[in-house]
């Protein structure tokens, strides 16, 4: 896919590898306190596909997607920076982003949230519709 890039308030939203900087974008991580190293969140962002918030070259926001682009794509890590919360960026990020012509066939959007519920409800996101259906593995993160 050609790189994507929106412009909203002076804020530019690309997927633009150039312009993707993944040592701020674990800097942006590690201030969440989310508990995964910085060498696993970095692996993760390579083998995704990253987007980025930047305000004059700063980075100000970051999220990834893991996708087919039609079937599924699970959305991960996404964060506004602090300074920049409350302003309608994150969820025009996200908005835009699964806005994008080529996923417009995606069947299912999902994500996992510990409490920002309701800013994904803003975006469409619902309660797992059937909750029987699904399954996991999870491993913890190994401490580094
Ligand atoms: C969650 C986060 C990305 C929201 O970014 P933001 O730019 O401040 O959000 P927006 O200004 O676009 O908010 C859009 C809407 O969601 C609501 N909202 C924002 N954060 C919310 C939260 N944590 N819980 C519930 N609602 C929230 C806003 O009130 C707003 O509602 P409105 O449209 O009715 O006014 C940002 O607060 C953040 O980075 N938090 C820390 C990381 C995090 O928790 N990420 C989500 C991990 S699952």
């Amino acid at each position: 896919m050609a790189a994507y890039e929106d412009t909203r308030d002076g804020v530019l939203l690309t997927d633009d590898p150039a312009k993707i900087d993944l040592d701020a974008v674990c800097d942006l991580v590690e201030l969440q306190d989310w508990g995964a190293p910085r060498r696993i969140v970095r692996t993760a962002f390579e083998h995704s596909h990253p987007y980025v918030l930047l305000e004059d070259g700063r980075l100000v926001g970051c999220m990834r997607l893991v996708t087919d682009t039609v079937m599924f794509a699970y959305v991960d890590h996404v964060i506004v920076a602090e300074s920049h919360r409350g302003r309608g960026l994150g969820a025009w990020m996200l908005g835009s982003v699964m806005a994008r012509p080529e996923y417009a066939e995606m069947h299912r959007w999902m994500l996992l949230t510990e409490n920002a519920h309701g800013f994904y409800r803003t975006l469409g996101f619902d309660d797992f519709s059937r909750p029987s259906y699904a399954m996991d593995i999870r491993v913890p993160c190994p401490k580094e």
